[in-house]
Protein backbone atom coordinates (compact mmCIF):
# COMPACT_ATOMS: atom_id res chain seq x y z
CA UNK A 1 0.00 0.00 0.00
CA UNK A 2 2.86 2.76 1.09
CA UNK A 3 4.73 1.40 -2.14
CA UNK A 4 1.65 2.03 -3.97
CA UNK A 5 1.43 5.12 -3.50
CA UNK A 6 4.91 6.38 -3.82
CA UNK A 7 5.09 4.81 -6.94
CA UNK A 8 1.85 6.84 -8.00
CA UNK A 9 3.76 9.71 -7.21
CA UNK A 10 6.33 9.70 -9.62
CA UNK A 11 3.56 10.84 -12.26
CA UNK A 12 2.99 14.11 -10.58
CA UNK A 13 4.20 14.33 -6.98
CA UNK A 14 1.69 15.90 -4.67
CA UNK A 15 1.35 16.03 -0.91
CA UNK A 16 2.88 13.86 1.63
CA UNK A 17 3.77 10.75 -0.47
CA UNK A 18 5.11 13.22 -3.34
CA UNK A 19 7.75 14.98 -1.23
CA UNK A 20 8.56 10.90 -0.69
CA UNK A 21 8.96 10.56 -3.71
CA UNK A 22 11.03 13.58 -4.99
CA UNK A 23 13.41 12.55 -2.06
CA UNK A 24 13.50 9.19 -3.42
CA UNK A 25 14.16 9.94 -6.94
CA UNK A 26 16.52 12.47 -6.17
CA UNK A 27 18.67 9.82 -4.51
CA UNK A 28 17.54 7.31 -6.87
CA UNK A 29 18.04 8.88 -10.44
CA UNK A 30 21.63 10.25 -9.52
CA UNK A 31 23.46 6.73 -11.24
CA UNK A 32 22.03 7.10 -14.24
CA UNK A 33 21.89 10.27 -14.61
CA UNK A 34 25.95 10.77 -13.98
CA UNK A 35 26.02 7.75 -16.26
CA UNK A 36 23.74 9.67 -19.28
CA UNK A 37 25.83 12.96 -18.76
CA UNK A 38 28.88 11.04 -19.80
CA UNK A 39 27.47 10.97 -22.60
CA UNK A 40 26.38 14.47 -23.27
CA UNK A 41 29.11 17.26 -23.95
CA UNK A 42 27.42 20.18 -21.79
CA UNK A 43 29.99 22.62 -22.08
CA UNK A 44 30.84 25.88 -20.08
CA UNK A 45 28.58 28.83 -21.80
CA UNK A 46 25.65 26.69 -22.51
CA UNK A 47 22.07 27.66 -21.71
CA UNK A 48 20.48 23.92 -20.51
CA UNK A 49 16.64 23.11 -19.54
CA UNK A 50 15.97 20.17 -17.72
CA UNK A 51 12.07 19.09 -18.30
CA UNK A 52 10.30 17.25 -15.81
CA UNK A 53 12.97 18.52 -13.70
CA UNK A 54 11.51 16.74 -10.18
CA UNK A 55 13.09 17.62 -7.08
CA UNK A 56 16.17 19.63 -8.90
CA UNK A 57 19.24 17.62 -8.38
CA UNK A 58 19.89 17.18 -12.06
CA UNK A 59 19.38 21.23 -12.29
CA UNK A 60 21.72 21.67 -9.69
CA UNK A 61 24.76 19.16 -11.12
CA UNK A 62 24.32 21.33 -14.29
CA UNK A 63 24.85 24.06 -12.77
CA UNK A 64 28.34 23.07 -12.04
CA UNK A 65 28.95 21.57 -15.55
CA UNK A 66 27.48 25.08 -17.11
CA UNK A 67 30.10 27.50 -15.54
CA UNK A 68 29.26 30.96 -17.02
CA UNK A 69 25.91 29.68 -18.12
CA UNK A 70 22.34 29.07 -17.02
CA UNK A 71 20.15 26.38 -16.34
CA UNK A 72 16.23 26.31 -16.53
CA UNK A 73 13.81 23.64 -15.02
CA UNK A 74 10.87 22.38 -15.33
CA UNK A 75 8.03 20.53 -13.65
CA UNK A 76 3.98 20.03 -13.99
CA UNK A 77 3.61 20.01 -10.49
CA UNK A 78 3.71 22.60 -7.90
CA UNK A 79 5.33 20.05 -5.27
CA UNK A 80 8.88 19.65 -7.88
CA UNK A 81 8.82 23.21 -8.76
CA UNK A 82 8.86 23.93 -5.09
CA UNK A 83 11.47 21.57 -4.05
CA UNK A 84 13.64 22.56 -6.86
CA UNK A 85 14.08 25.95 -5.68
CA UNK A 86 14.86 25.49 -2.33
CA UNK A 87 17.69 22.58 -3.15
CA UNK A 88 18.76 25.25 -6.12
CA UNK A 89 18.33 28.25 -3.89
CA UNK A 90 21.44 30.06 -4.38
CA UNK A 91 21.88 29.32 -7.85
CA UNK A 92 17.95 31.31 -7.90
CA UNK A 93 19.12 33.82 -6.16
CA UNK A 94 21.87 34.65 -9.00
CA UNK A 95 19.59 33.95 -11.69
CA UNK A 96 22.23 31.01 -12.54
CA UNK A 97 18.75 28.47 -12.21
CA UNK A 98 15.52 29.24 -13.23
CA UNK A 99 12.68 26.93 -12.16
CA UNK A 100 9.27 27.71 -13.59
CA UNK A 101 5.79 25.26 -13.16
CA UNK A 102 5.30 24.12 -17.49
CA UNK A 103 4.10 21.25 -19.40
CA UNK A 104 6.34 19.81 -21.64
CA UNK A 105 3.47 20.22 -24.24
CA UNK A 106 3.99 24.24 -24.14
CA UNK A 107 7.33 25.32 -22.92
CA UNK A 108 6.88 28.96 -21.91
CA UNK A 109 10.09 29.51 -23.61
CA UNK A 110 11.04 30.98 -27.41
CA UNK A 111 12.13 29.56 -30.07
CA UNK A 112 15.91 28.15 -30.89
CA UNK A 113 16.80 28.57 -27.02
CA UNK A 114 18.55 25.98 -25.62
CA UNK A 115 22.35 24.71 -26.36
CA UNK A 116 21.33 20.89 -24.78
CA UNK A 117 17.94 19.75 -23.16
CA UNK A 118 17.84 16.92 -21.11
CA UNK A 119 15.10 15.21 -19.43
CA UNK A 120 15.32 11.98 -17.05
CA UNK A 121 12.89 9.41 -16.48
CA UNK A 122 9.86 11.59 -17.72
CA UNK A 123 9.27 10.95 -21.12
CA UNK A 124 6.52 7.80 -19.93
CA UNK A 125 4.27 10.13 -18.66
CA UNK A 126 4.53 12.43 -21.90
CA UNK A 127 0.93 13.41 -22.93
CA UNK A 128 1.11 13.48 -26.81
CA UNK A 129 5.03 11.81 -27.24
CA UNK A 130 5.36 13.60 -31.05
CA UNK A 131 4.23 16.45 -30.27
CA UNK A 132 5.47 17.27 -27.01
CA UNK A 133 9.07 16.45 -28.90
CA UNK A 134 7.83 18.59 -31.54
CA UNK A 135 7.87 21.47 -29.02
CA UNK A 136 11.18 20.63 -27.30
CA UNK A 137 12.66 20.57 -30.56
CA UNK A 138 11.28 23.97 -30.88
CA UNK A 139 12.97 25.34 -27.88
CA UNK A 140 16.51 23.74 -28.67
CA UNK A 141 18.73 26.09 -30.64
CA UNK A 142 19.99 24.91 -34.39
CA UNK A 143 22.97 22.35 -33.89
CA UNK A 144 21.66 21.96 -30.04
CA UNK A 145 20.94 18.72 -28.46
CA UNK A 146 18.26 16.64 -26.52
CA UNK A 147 18.82 13.82 -24.30
CA UNK A 148 15.86 11.64 -23.03
CA UNK A 149 16.86 9.03 -20.34
CA UNK A 150 14.95 5.86 -19.20
CA UNK A 151 15.54 3.11 -16.71
CA UNK A 152 12.69 1.13 -18.03
CA UNK A 153 13.57 -0.12 -21.35
CA UNK A 154 11.67 -3.03 -22.38
CA UNK A 155 13.89 -6.47 -21.47
CA UNK A 156 12.98 -9.11 -24.72
CA UNK A 157 14.81 -12.13 -22.11
CA UNK A 158 11.93 -10.58 -19.27
CA UNK A 159 9.19 -9.47 -20.86
CA UNK A 160 7.12 -8.85 -17.87
CA UNK A 161 10.03 -7.26 -15.82
CA UNK A 162 7.80 -3.89 -15.70
CA UNK A 163 4.56 -5.23 -15.94
CA UNK A 164 3.30 -4.00 -12.86
CA UNK A 165 4.54 -0.44 -13.03
CA UNK A 166 3.09 -0.24 -16.32
CA UNK A 167 -0.26 -1.00 -15.13
CA UNK A 168 -0.33 0.85 -12.18
CA UNK A 169 1.10 3.67 -13.60
CA UNK A 170 -0.57 3.52 -16.84
CA UNK A 171 3.06 3.99 -18.91
CA UNK A 172 5.13 1.61 -20.90
CA UNK A 173 8.57 0.89 -21.18
CA UNK A 174 10.62 2.02 -23.64
CA UNK A 175 12.17 0.11 -26.87
CA UNK A 176 15.37 1.39 -27.98
CA UNK A 177 14.42 1.03 -31.77
CA UNK A 178 10.96 3.13 -30.80
CA UNK A 179 12.70 5.74 -29.32
CA UNK A 180 15.01 5.95 -32.48
CA UNK A 181 11.90 6.04 -34.40
CA UNK A 182 10.16 8.70 -32.82
CA UNK A 183 12.71 11.05 -32.66
CA UNK A 184 13.09 10.93 -35.89
CA UNK A 185 9.53 11.48 -36.75
CA UNK A 186 9.47 14.66 -34.30
CA UNK A 187 12.28 16.09 -36.81
CA UNK A 188 16.03 15.00 -34.72
CA UNK A 189 18.61 14.43 -36.90
CA UNK A 190 22.24 12.18 -35.82
CA UNK A 191 20.57 10.17 -33.33
CA UNK A 192 22.67 7.64 -30.90
CA UNK A 193 21.23 6.07 -28.31
CA UNK A 194 23.53 3.99 -25.84
CA UNK A 195 22.60 1.07 -22.89
CA UNK A 196 24.78 -0.23 -20.42
CA UNK A 197 25.06 -3.71 -19.77
CA UNK A 198 23.80 -5.23 -16.75
CA UNK A 199 21.22 -3.00 -16.36
CA UNK A 200 17.72 -1.72 -18.16
CA UNK A 201 19.09 2.06 -18.95
CA UNK A 202 18.89 3.82 -22.04
CA UNK A 203 19.96 7.08 -23.11
CA UNK A 204 19.06 8.80 -26.81
CA UNK A 205 20.62 11.56 -28.31
CA UNK A 206 19.56 13.71 -31.15
CA UNK A 207 20.06 16.82 -32.81
CA UNK A 208 18.50 19.86 -34.29
CA UNK A 209 19.44 20.24 -37.75
CA UNK A 210 21.62 23.37 -38.49
CA UNK A 211 20.14 24.97 -42.07
C1 LIG B 1 9.88 10.05 -12.34
S1 LIG B 1 9.94 11.78 -12.11
C2 LIG B 1 11.61 12.19 -12.61
C3 LIG B 1 12.06 13.48 -12.01
C4 LIG B 1 13.49 13.90 -12.33
N1 LIG B 1 13.70 14.09 -13.75
C5 LIG B 1 14.46 12.89 -11.78
O1 LIG B 1 15.17 12.24 -12.58
O2 LIG B 1 14.52 12.71 -10.57
C6 LIG B 1 8.99 12.39 -13.47
C7 LIG B 1 8.83 13.90 -13.41
O3 LIG B 1 8.26 14.35 -14.65
C8 LIG B 1 7.28 15.33 -14.36
N2 LIG B 1 6.34 15.35 -15.49
C9 LIG B 1 5.55 14.34 -15.90
N3 LIG B 1 4.84 14.72 -16.98
C10 LIG B 1 5.19 15.99 -17.26
C11 LIG B 1 4.78 16.92 -18.24
N4 LIG B 1 3.85 16.61 -19.15
N5 LIG B 1 5.36 18.15 -18.26
C12 LIG B 1 6.29 18.48 -17.32
N6 LIG B 1 6.71 17.63 -16.34
C13 LIG B 1 6.17 16.41 -16.32
C14 LIG B 1 6.67 14.86 -13.02
O4 LIG B 1 5.99 15.88 -12.33
C15 LIG B 1 7.89 14.35 -12.30
O5 LIG B 1 8.53 15.35 -11.54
Amino acid sequence: MKYHKLTENAVKPTGFWGRLMIRSMNKGHQNITDWALSYFDVQNGNIVLDIGCGGGRTVNKLCTAVGSGKVYGVDYSELCVKKSLELNRKNVLCRKAVIEQASVSELPFEDNTFDKIIAVETYYFWPDKLNDLKEVLRVLKRGGQLMLVFEMLFDEQDPDKWTAVEKRLDIQAVREEDIQNMLRDAGFINIETYTKEGTSWLCAVGEKEVL
